[in-house]
Order: structure tokens, then C-alpha cells, then sequence
């Protein structure tokens, strides 16, 4: 098996043995890891990558869905040199972050104050205790198969089985403050939280690391009015859905404001970043001018509002905001979605196609696919084998995560996927 990635990824094999002497299972991130061995990428351009032993790969990861201009768009590199000969990091305030955050928040209805991180785990994690410090109340809730990055809170509950801690390290009492909630089922959030009182409710709008899952429109009305009825801030992860599914993100997509939004991956425009933003009542809280302690909810950090982050974030946007390209991309996801559906149903293979505007998922069951239970329920092995294949010739997923597309991505890499899709599936229906 995978004989012809081997045959021709000698430097990569080399590169992991050595990663393997001085980076834990030879990544830097464990999901980064893949059989046999992941390939080492030597560059980027557009929507390809290129590994050390010169293939190349149609990349549908895109840094971790990041990149929805493709890798190192030309105006965001020359936004970068610029800011390079300024200065690369100050610790001071500057007016790029002033920019940026204005740009948020003329492009996002439920923001009218942001604070910038430098991933969304801390921004998850800000947000979490500004609920928390709003609301006086220490338990929280997330979803079932909901990645909000490693932040103890949330680290909990991602993979079935979901009672078993994600990771070693968590205490006790960090177990207990979270409570689990079963996603697209209101009824059943209204079960669990009857006799609780939380702080927030976080939820990704599409469950990305979950299965590329949407939420049901209803569902979420629902859980708005429950929300607003319980005092509870409803939290919107966007950090992968945020200037994706439209300018103004998943709340704009579906018409349902959250109280705070998480966002990250496209706002730093292929640069590290994160950030919180909600109402102004909300986010003075994080305000030491106006708040002592113990009522200020803190948030700070070294490389808080990088201006190199700032300026590629801000070019980013601005190409965004009037949802041309991105009502372009979504038209060709559901394309996508629509003949990826279509090849497994000719050869009779059983698949799931999930997703929405121009994120996209394949899970191989019968079963439809409404939360992240079926997803783990579904056939990996062959989820992990056909990604596996796609890499084997030049089309690039990370096996089992979802993929997603760029303005930067041609229509002949999108036939190329579904030609080499078309072969596996014919593959699957002769054995
Ligand atoms: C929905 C969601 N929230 C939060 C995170 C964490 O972001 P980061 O990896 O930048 O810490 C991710 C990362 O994949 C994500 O997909």
C-alpha cells in the first residue's frame, strides 16, 4: 500500500526520521501526522503546495482552512514587505490595529469592539472567561465533536468517545465546569442544561473538526432564544466559518447574532492570529480604565496585534468585503458537494457529503450526518484510504479533516479532484 508516495517522497521519509529525534511523533502538531509518513513541503504558491522531493499537491487544507486567497497572494506578500522595512513587531499601539479592528467591525453585524490574539485557541479562551466575568458564573458549555483549540475549558469532548478527556492534564474540577451538549438537537441541549446555570455557550456554526457538519438554521434560532430566555452568552466560533460562508461570517450567513465571536485563520491573512469581539457592554469589560478587579476580565499577550498579522489581515479583508469572491466560492463548494455526491452514487459507494459554502467533507455511511457521533460512526479507515490515495496523486486533504477551497484554485484542480475521486470510487465498487 501508498508504494507509489514512498517511491516518491525519499527526502520526506528522511526529514521525518529526522523530526522524529527532536519533534514529539516528528510534527509540531499532532493532527499533522499521517501515514506512513507525512511529506515535508519545501514551498507554497497559489493553490499548490510542493514538497522537498519536488511533487506537487492541490491544496484543499490550506493551512488549516486559513488561506482563502490561496498561499502568499500577491498583494498581502506586498503588504508585508512594506510593513518588514517598519518594523516587524513593536509592543506598542499602532494604527493598524485600529484599522483592522474598524474593518471587523464594519464587516461584522454583532462586532462593535475586537481584541486581537494570536490564535483562536487564546481568543476561545478570552472569550470564555469574559462570559464568565459578565454573567458571574463559572460553568460553561460547548458541543459534542466542537474544536475550540487546546484551551483546557474547552479541550474537552472533540473525539468519540466524548466522556474520555481529550488529554492528560485536565483537572477535575475543569472536567465538571464544562457541560457536554448533543449538536442540531435543541431538545436535548434544553435536557442538559435544565438544571445548570452557565456562563456561555460556545458553538462552531459548522462543526469543522467535527465533519464539516452545518447547523441546522432552526437549531440555532432555537438556541438563540434559549440563550436570551437563560441569560446565557451564546458564543459563535468563527474561526473557521468568519469571513468564509459571507463578509460577515456565519452570523450574517444564517441571520443569528451571537453575544461574542471568535475569530482567526483568514482575519491574519496566512499570518498567526485570533480575536474577541461582541457588544460594547460586553467588551468593556475588558476595559482596566473602567473595571478594577475583580470585575476586569484580563486579555494581553506579547504579540497581541502584531502589525505584520495586522496589515496581511486587513489586506485580506478588504478583498473580502464586498462577498464577490466569496459568493463565487460558495457556488463552486456546492458544485463540489453536489459531484462528489454524484461519483460515489454512480459506482454505488455510500457517502455523505457534508458541508456548506466552500467548506466540504466526505464521510463514508449511510447514515446522514447531523452531528459529529455519525461522523465517528461512519467508516475512518476508509475516509483515511481514500485521502490517502487523493495525496498519492497530487490532491491534497489532511486524511479525515475537513477541506475547503481558494479564490486561488483553479477549475482544473477542481476537476482533477473529482477525476481522481471518480478513480477511487471505482476502485471501491471493483473490490
Ligand atoms: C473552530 C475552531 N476554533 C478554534 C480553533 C483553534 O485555533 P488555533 O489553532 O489558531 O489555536 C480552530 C483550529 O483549527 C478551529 O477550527
Amino acid at each position: 500500500m501508498l508504494k507509489e508516495y514512498a517511491s516518491k517522497t525519499s527526502k520526506s521519509k528522511a526529514l521525518y526520521e529526522r523530526a522524529k529525534k527532536v519533534l514529539p511523533a516528528g510534527v509540531s502538531y499532532g493532527i499533522r501526522y499521517f501515514e506512513p509518513y507525512p511529506f515535508y513541503t519545501a514551498k507554497a504558491k497559489g493553490s499548490k503546495l510542493y514538497d522537498v522531493d519536488g511533487n506537487e499537491y492541490i491544496d484543499f487544507w490550506l493551512g488549516h482552512t486559513a488561506l482563502i486567497l490561496g498561499h502568499s497572494p500577491p498583494a498581502v506578500v506586498e503588504a508585508v514587505k512594506r510593513q518588514l522595512e517598519n518594523g516587524t513587531h513593536y509592543g506598542t499601539s499602532h494604527e493598524l490595529e485600529i484599522e483592522l479592528a474598524e474593518q471587523v467591525v464594519k464587516m461584522v453585524s454583532g462586532a462593535e469592539m475586537v481584541r486581537f490574539t494570536n490564535s483562536g485557541t487564546e481568543a476561545n479562551m478570552y472569550a470564555t472567561r469574559l462570559a464568565r466575568a459578565c454573567t458571574g458564573r463559572s460553568k460553561i458549555a460547548k458541543f459534542e465533536g466542537g474544536w475550540h483549540g487546546g484551551y483546557d475549558a474547552l479541550h474537552i469532548g472533540v473525539h468519540y468517545p466524548f466522556n474520555i478527556p481529550e488529554s492528560a492534564g485536565l483537572t477535575a474540577g475543569t472536567l465538571q465546569d464544562t457541560i457536554l451538549l448533543p449538536f442540531n438537537d435543541l431538545e436535548g441541549v434544553e435536557e442538559k442544561l435544565k438544571n445548570e446555570k452557565v456562563a456561555s455557550i460556545v458553538i462552531e456554526p459548522v462543526l469543522g473538526a467535527g465533519g464539516g457538519i452545518p447547523a441546522e438554521k432552526e437549531f440555532l434560532k432555537g438556541l438563540r432564544e434559549f440563550c436570551d430566555e437563560k441569560e446565557i452568552l451564546l458564543i459563535f466560533d468563527e474561526v473557521i466559518t468568519g469571513f468564509r460562508l459571507a463578509p460577515g461570517g456565519a452570523q450574517q450567513y444564517y441571520g443569528i447574532a451571537p453575544d461574542i465571536t471568535v475569530f482567526g485563520k483568514i482575519l491574519g491573512g496566512g499570518f498567526p492570529v485570533g480575536a474577541f469581539c461582541g457588544c460594547r457592554k460586553i467588551m468593556e469589560r475588558l476595559d482596566s480604565l473602567l473595571h478594577n478587579r475583580p470585575h476586569y476580565s484580563f486579555h494581553g499577550g506579547t504579540f497581541a496585534a502584531n502589525p505584520i498579522t495586522m496589515t496581511a489581515g486587513l489586506t485580506t479583508l478588504k478583498i473580502l468585503e464586498d462577498g464577490q469572491l466569496i459568493s463565487k466560492l460558495n457556488m463552486v463548494g456546492d458544485k463540489i458537494r453536489e459531484q462528489l455526491r454524484e461519483i460515489f452514487e454512480g459506482n454505488g459507494v455510500d457517502v455523505q457529503v457534508t458541508g456548506t459554502s466552500s467548506i466540504f467533507n466526505t464521510h463514508f455511511t449511510k447514515e446522514k450526518v447531523k452531528d459529529a457521533n455519525a461522523t465517528f460512526r461512519a467508516d475512518r479507515k476508509k475516509l483515511v484510504d481514500y485521502n490517502l490515495k487523493l495525496i498519492e496523486n497530487g490532491v491534497f486533504f489532511l486524511p479525515t479533516h475537513t477541506g475547503a477551497l481558494s479564490t486561488a484554485h483553479s477549475k482544473a484542480d477542481v476537476e482533477k479532484l473529482l477525476l481522481e475521486t471518480e478513480k477511487y470510487a471505482k476502485k471501491c465498487k471493483a473490490s
